[in-house]
């Protein structure tokens, strides 16, 4: 793999070269959106939008922007490529392959799931109570989306900090200096993580249980089986879709409650109906998402000639502050009509299968902390820049130390 010809380097468009930057983003967004909003970047060869219908349109326009794509911000090891990625495929393709996976995610299923959640929530919370301070993203943020994905796909979830480190170890984002570095551990966390799910789905295809691996061996495509190796390689794509954007939404949490809001905690105290909308304004205020999708066809519909061929990414943390679209866009505000229209779930054909999970293991980790804590400090002296850690989805908290009441 070389870095220009499959690699889209991010930071290298952006130039937020510090990870501080990249936590705070949304000043060059504003510029972006206001100077550049169909920005090409000639060094990569990379289109750039940063507008919120312009940024819908590429998820949505699969006839114009492709999934399908030989550049990507996220290099998916060729492993991955298997019939059964539901990810990287347009529709009519896309919508046989996304079925093997929808029923696990319907809402009846969800429902099913709640009790467990629930259990796994109490947990976690039962394991702060009595502390002065705790690591919300140790104790909470990281555990919680393992955990349910873990019980969920049927591997014991005992095992997670190994998932936890095969996963930050695909979504490394590269960089120039150390490319090779990167590509080799990548390419070694695949080998490790496949070979450790294989003898899991072998059990499961002789003795199927009750659990999304065992169904996805029994599933077919156009009329035949998934291999062995595919499905291996669809549970590693849910888990590494999964876990860390989930992190980084119970985390981000956290931070908008204590940075963004303050005062807000008690506002959920009192009626916790609220924690729902507090989920979606995190989702759409403090998440610097970027997709991106091959030009598929030459098109002018943004302005610009683009080409069939070309990248081009869609800066979603900016389609989400984009002013036409949400009055004072820069204000954390629950109660703003409209919230949930973001697009940090995505949008179209490939919307998040997840969003509702996701947003379940979020709404019911912050009632039930709520209901169990009087309220939530910030530490003193607190610094931002050691609690970053780099992160193909955007900054995100590798820590972050709050007080307990
Ligand atoms: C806050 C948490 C999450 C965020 C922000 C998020 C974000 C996204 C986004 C933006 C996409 C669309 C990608 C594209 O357009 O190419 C996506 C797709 C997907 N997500 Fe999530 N996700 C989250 C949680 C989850 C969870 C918990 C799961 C499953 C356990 C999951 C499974 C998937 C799958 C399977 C797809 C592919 C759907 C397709 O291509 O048709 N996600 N997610």
């Amino acid at each position: 793999m070389k870095a220009n010809s499959q690699i889209i380097l991010l930071h290298e468009i952006s130039k937020l070269g510090t990870s501080t930057a990249q936590w705070e983003p949304y000043a060059w967004y504003k510029e972006m959106r206001d100077n550049n909003p169909v920005y090409y970047d000639a060094e990569q060869d990379v289109w750039n939008v940063f507008l919120y219908d312009h940024a819908k349109r590429v998820l949505f326009d699969h006839e114009l922007f492709s999934n399908k794509k030989e550049r990507s911000l996220i290099p998916i090891p060729q492993r991955l490529e298997s019939r059964s990625n539901v990810n990287l495929v347009d529709p009519p393709e896309h919508r046989k392959r996304r079925a093997l996976l929808a029923q696990a995610f319907t809402p009846r299923s969800l429902k099913d799931w709640e009790p467990r959640i629930q259990e796994i929530v109490d947990g976690l919370i039962a394991e702060m109570e009595g502390a002065p301070s705790v690591d919300i993203v140790e104790s909470l943020a990281i555990p919680l989306p393992i955990i349910v994905i873990a019980d969920l796909l049927g591997v014991p979830y005992q095992d997670r900090r190994q998932f936890k480190t095969w996963s930050d170890i695909l979504f490394l984002p590269y960089n120039n200096e150390a490319f090779a570095d990167i590509e080799q551990q990548k390419g070694q966390a695949m080998k490790e993580f496949a070979e450790y799910l294989y003898p899991i789905v072998l059990q499961k295809r002789n003795h199927p249980e009750d659990d999304i691996i065992s169904d996805l061996t029994k599933a077919e495509l156009e009329g035949e089986r998934l291999t062995d190796e595919e499905v291996v390689m669809s549970a590693i794509g849910l888990l590494g879709a999964g876990n860390e954007t989930t992190t980084t939404l119970i985390s981000n949490m956290f931070y908008c409650m204590l940075f963004d809001k303050p005062g807000i905690y008690q506002e959920l105290r009192s009626d916790l109906s609220l924690v729902p909308k507090l989920t979606e304004e995190v989702l759409r205020f403090r998440f610097a998402a970027t997709m991106d999708r091959k030009v598929a066809q030459d098109t002018n519909v943004f302005g610009p000639e683009m080409k069939a061929g070309q990248a081009i990414v869609a800066w979603i943390g900016s389609a989400n502050r984009d002013e036409s679209k949400y009055e004072s866009a820069d204000v954390f505000d629950i109660h703003r009509p409209g919230n949930q229209q973001h697009l940090t779930f995505g949008a179209g054909p490939h919307f998040c299968l997840g969003a509702p999970l996701a947003r379940l293991e979020a709404n019911m980790a912050l009632t039930s902390f709520v209901k169990r804590f009087a309220d939530i400090r910030q530490v003193e002296g607190f610094e931002i820049a050691p609690h970053l850690t780099v992160s193909i989805t955007g900054q995100s908290l590798k820590s972050f130390p709050i007080e307990l009441r």
